[in-house]
């Protein structure tokens, strides 16, 4: 089973940026700890502050993943594009938040991407990531 985490726009900031809302913990640490505790499956992760790469990773993985567990950050609330391109795959993605959406200011209380996920999580810090990630294992 092939599972990819994809960060968006300034996650690959997360243990310096703004900790009170991100935590103190870089992903690349977390990352890290979920593939130890995942060792059946095969799981990868990619970032990137460009939304045009992120549109290249879902197409590169989108037709051959069995799950993408998509924190789009920024671009969550903004791209027409993105929402497009999960449309356009066929692997099942989870949009996932660390930090709570709906009790921040409200232009996060959109997302373009929501519509085409399975599922979205939102607020439950890093753990956000491992629950996508058994959604997979389990479904
Ligand atoms: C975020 C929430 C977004 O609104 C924000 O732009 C981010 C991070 C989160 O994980 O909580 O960059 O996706």
């Amino acid at each position: 089973m092939k599972i990819i985490i994809i960060n968006g726009p300034n996650l690959n900031l997360l243990g310096k940026r703004e900790p009170d809302i991100y935590g103190n913990r870089s992903f690349e640490d977390y990352f890290i700890k979920l593939q130890s505790q995942y060792p059946s499956i095969e799981l990868f992760y990619y970032q990137s502050n460009v939304e045009g790469y992120l549109l290249n990773k879902l197409h590169e993985v989108g037709f051959q993943y069995d799950g993408i567990v998509l924190n789009a950050g920024a671009y969550t609330h903004t791209s027409v594009a993105l929402a497009d391109a999960i449309s356009a795959i066929y692997t099942p993605v989870i949009e996932v938040h660390i930090s709570n959406v709906f009790a921040r200011e409200s232009f996060r209380h959109h997302s373009y991407i929501a519509p085409k996920c399975v599922g979205s999580i939102s607020g439950l810090g890093l753990k956000s990531y491992q629950l996508a990630i058994e959604y997979f294992i389990k479904k």
